[in-house]
């Protein structure tokens, strides 16, 4: 049986730098023609760590009217008055789903491997599904996942928020251009710090596997997995047929068992190369950034500011957009028909760098004589000697750590078997 919710302010989320939900920026938006349709009946599964963020913005649309969050599950319960009071609270999805009915949207932001299983049984009700980025942990949940969604009629919205960002159609609006000439090359570049508490957090931080289940949490498929899609998304690769070839080098300077260290260098069906050269072991965090290398010039787009910075022999330019909200986005698409942002078969490019990083050897570790430790304790981070500019110089050559030779860089790209489509 669901309690009712209590009173009391919640959590914090964990993960605080990744791109927060466009709630601030959504806000912003009228929301005067969904108020016209019934609040929509949403269960949110996952209420602590990222699930804060969601719970935020579910408030948010239910004092518009726009949502009612009738439920919630966690085996962790919320605290009293973290959730609103319209909402009964549930240990799990199955119980939810046994004294819920008639629920229009359910929210997953639960860890990365309950995330198939959670999102198998909510496409079998009646309700639409946000699911949390990365959609799941290998290629074939996510074939299972899609034949699911298919077969039940349902739509699936996945959680790369930055591809709400209005700057994407200024990008294409600036390659339709020619503003900075012909495309060349794509890169995404990702400098964070993440230190020992941040691998404490839970059970499956760092994890390529849990007692046999894929987890797949490294560098490239969950903290800096949107540098990733959004970088696939400007290059147009949306499906699986869309990815000509793929390789990855993984290191690890973390004592953990996924990648904190990485180069995925992927080539589009149209021929466009894309390197993402990202880690968690920077001396300190800067917000990350995907260029566009064009022939006259380049256009830099930081995807968590929504900001695009342009550079050509006519001077330099910057501007900052707004950013249309997922979950507001997914209930337009059910109710008129709007198109979705961020629709599970377009993550189709992204998994398949999933699964090239799933089925990859594991990551080479980093030297102890190249890693510096900064902090003390559970606050202590690793930092990978000259990562800085080493991440500049694979992006900009779309080269690996290896083939820059660095003295840290023991490993060789490894190729990706395509599936056969
Ligand atoms: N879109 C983004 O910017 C962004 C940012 C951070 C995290 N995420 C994603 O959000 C998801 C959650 O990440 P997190 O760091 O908050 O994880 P977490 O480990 O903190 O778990 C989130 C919540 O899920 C609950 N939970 C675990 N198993 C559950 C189950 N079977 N049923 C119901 N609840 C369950 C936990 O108790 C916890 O309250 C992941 O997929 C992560 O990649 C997205």
């Amino acid at each position: 049986m669901g309690t009712p919710a209590g009173t009391v302010a919640g959590a914090q989320p964990r993960d605080s730098s990744n791109p927060a939900p466009a709630a601030a920026q959504a806000a912003a938006q009228p929301l005067m023609e969904r108020t016209e349709a019934p609040a929509a009946r949403v269960a949110l599964v996952g209420v602590h760590g990222f699930g804060t963020h969601h719970l935020r913005n579910l408030e948010r649309l239910q004092a518009a009217s726009v949502v009612r969050l009738v439920a919630v599950a966690d085996p962790n319960p919320p605290a009293p008055g973290s959730v609103p009071a319209t909402a009964a609270v549930f240990p799990g999805l199955a119980e939810l789903l046994a004294e819920t009915s008639g629920l229009d949207l359910i929210i997953v932001a639960t860890p990365i491997q309950t995330h198939a299983p959670l999102g198998l049984a909510a496409l079998a009700t009646a309700a639409d599904l946000y699911l949390e980025k990365p959609p799941v942990a290998s290629l074939a949940d996510f074939t299972r996942l899609g034949e699911a969604a298919a077969a039940n009629g349902r739509s699936v919205q996945i959680g790369f928020q930055s591809l709400g960002s209005h700057a994407l159609k200024a990008i294409e609006k600036l390659l339709a251009d020619g503003t900075i000439g012909t495309l060349q090359g794509i890169s995404a570049t990702g400098r964070w710090v993440r230190d020992r508490a941040y691998y404490k957090r839970s059970r499956w931080a760092g994890k390529r596997t849990i007692d046999g289940v894929d987890v797949v949490d490294g560098v490239a498929t969950n903290p800096l997995a949107h540098a990733v899609a959004t970088a696939l998304r400007i290059a147009g690769a949306r499906t699986t047929a869309d990815i000509a070839s793929l390789e990855t080098e993984l290191y690890r300077a973390n004592s953990i068992e996924s990648d904190d260290t990485s180069v995925i260098r992927i080539r589009t069906s149209s021929g466009l190369p894309i390197t993402c050269a990202l880690t968690l072991c920077a001396s300190e965090s800067v917000e990350p950034y995907v260029t566009l290398q064009g022939s006259k010039g380049t256009a830099i787009f930081h995807y968590t500011e929504d900001r695009l910075t342009v550079e050509t022999a006519a001077g330099r330019s910057e501007e900052a957009f707004g950013r249309d909200d997922l979950t507001e986005n997914l209930l337009d698409h059910r109710t008129g028909g709007a198109p979705l942002i961020s629709p599970l078969l377009d993550s189709g490019a992204f998994m398949l760098v999933l699964e090239a990083i799933r089925t990859a050897p594991l990551p080479a570790p980093v030297a102890e004589a190249h890693v510096r430790w900064q902090g003390t304790e559970d606050a202590a981070h690793a930092v990978v000697a000259g990562i800085e500019e080493a991440l500049e110089r694979a992006a900009g050559q779309h080269a690996t750590f290896s083939e820059l030779g660095l003295p840290w860089a023991t490993s060789a790209p490894h190729v990706f078997n395509l599936p056969a489509s």
